[in-house]
């Protein structure tokens, strides 16, 4: 993890520079960053450190917010910062819409790339898992019969986009069954193994379910669907930020995910990583000028496009180097255990979701026995103010619990003492 000192002459407001913010608006910008980075070393360890992270963020008061796994929140911090760009843009739009903010994008870029251990020249700043799944299923030259494997537990954002561009072409989409609770990364693995054929050329599989927030095995699928010379996609919308992934250590052909989920950036940025070699398989799904620039950057060219919350995610990736991406994801992890310790042994709930830290992280499905789940989500909302997901597909009739940063202990004390009233 990088020291604070270093954060800070690495970070949003270093990268800004004088041309990009008025003085004023730097300075503040920078008293702010100061500030927080101070009270965070100031703080130890501990929930006082948690609850001081949750009042960087601009949910509503009353609202316990477990629903991150639809949509994350922005921290004040990328609130301003980004507003702070939209006003410089309007500022004198087309300074910074052509070219104005070249290196401030590029520098987006290598914040996103440091993210996840690999070269910028991998990285394309786009909108949404949704796009780059779109991106890659679009591409793609397979044959008639050639099969694109898929898990049962794909979001439609990663189902349709095959069936929309491969279907009709005459390639078999195959899904491969997954068990709610697998025992094991090899049982998982083995699936997958086992709905290989001669035909199989891609596998496309998320990396956390939205279901019920199991954790695939990438790593391992990769390694032994690369055996087979079988390409790999992942549907990464819920697992950046959650946790660390380094995608040299993961090893597929394309990643996809949105930021807007567990990096809490602005709405309608995504992160999109290929291999240099897999590049060379996709063809830009919008085109316009620079369509023929032979670098990653000609997938994500749109022409006017929307810079503030572009370099806003920038913002959001120095956030999360002021928390520690390190203490983020062992939070992630505390906040798992302290909610599956108290469910543990109480008839009352049904845990969906794997235990191993292998299996699941920040998405804990839990079953109210007896009771619907829709009805179980109204009375929380409505008596409680606490917002879950309902999750009734694939059997489940369970409460998607997504525990992020902003949650504190207290908060999931508050949730069980709810859920146990219902
Ligand atoms: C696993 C998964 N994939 C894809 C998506 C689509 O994300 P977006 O709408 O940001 O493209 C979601 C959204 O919840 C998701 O949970």
């Amino acid at each position: 993890m990088i020291s604070r000192r270093s954060w800070l002459s690495n970070s949003l407001t270093a990268i800004a520079g004088a041309a990009l913010l008025a003085p004023s608006e730097l300075l503040a910008l920078q008293h702010r960053e100061s500030q927080l980075a101070q009270r965070l070393s100031d703080t130890n360890n501990d929930e006082g450190y948690w609850e001081l992270v949750k009042s960087q963020f601009v949910l509503e008061e009353e609202l316990r917010y477990f629903n991150n796994g639809s949509l994350g929140t922005c921290p004040e911090y990328v609130v301003k910062a980004t507003e702070q760009f939209r006003r410089t843009l309007d500022g004198f739009p087309s300074k910074y819409m052509w070219g104005g903010w070249a290196d401030q994008k590029e520098a987006v870029r290598e914040k996103a790339a440091a993210l996840f251990s690999v070269s910028p020249e991998t990285i394309a700043l786009i909108h949404n898992t949704t796009e780059g799944m779109n991106l890659i299923a679009s591409s793609l030259q397979l044959e008639k019969g050639e099969e694109v494997l898929l898990s049962n537990h794909e979001h439609t954002s990663a189902r349709i986009p095959w069936k929309h561009w491969q279907e009709h072409k005459g390639a078999v989409l195959k899904t491969v069954e997954l068990p709610l609770l697998p025992n094991s990364i090899e049982e998982v693995v083995d699936l997958f193994r086992q709905a290989i054929t001669r035909k199989t050329r891609v596998i496309s599989l998320v990396h956390v379910t939205n279901t019920n927030g199991m954790r695939l095995p990438v790593k391992e699928i990769t390694e032994m669907a690369h055996e087979h010379g079988v390409l790999v996609a992942v549907d990464g919308a819920q697992s950046m930020g959650m946790f660390e992934i380094n995608l040299e250590e993961l090893g597929c052909d394309f990643f996809t995910s949105s930021s807007h989920k567990w990096l809490f950036s602005p709405k309608g940025m995504g992160i999109f990583y290929a291999t240099e070699t897999a590049q060379k398989l996709l063809s830009p799904l919008v085109v316009c000028r620079g369509y023929d620039d032979p670098s990653i950057r000609r997938f994500e060219n749109y022409n006017t496009r929307n810079l503030p919350e572009l370099l806003g995610l920038g913002a959001a990736l120095d956030f999360r180097e002021l928390v520690g991406a390190e203490k983020i994801e062992s939070r992630v992890y505390e906040l798992k255990h302290y909610l599956r310790d108290q469910l543990a042994g109480d008839e009352r709930f049904a845990l969906k979701t794997p235990a191993s830290d292998m299996l699941s992280a920040g998405i804990q499905t839990v079953e109210v026995v007896g009771k619907d789940v829709k009805e179980v989500k109204k009375q929380l909302a409505e008596e409680f103010q606490i917002d879950c997901r309902p999750m009734s597909s694939h059997d489940l009739n369970g409460l998607r619990i997504s525990l992020a940063i902003f949650n504190t202990k207290a908060d999931i004390d508050y949730l069980l003492g709810a859920l146990k009233t219902i």
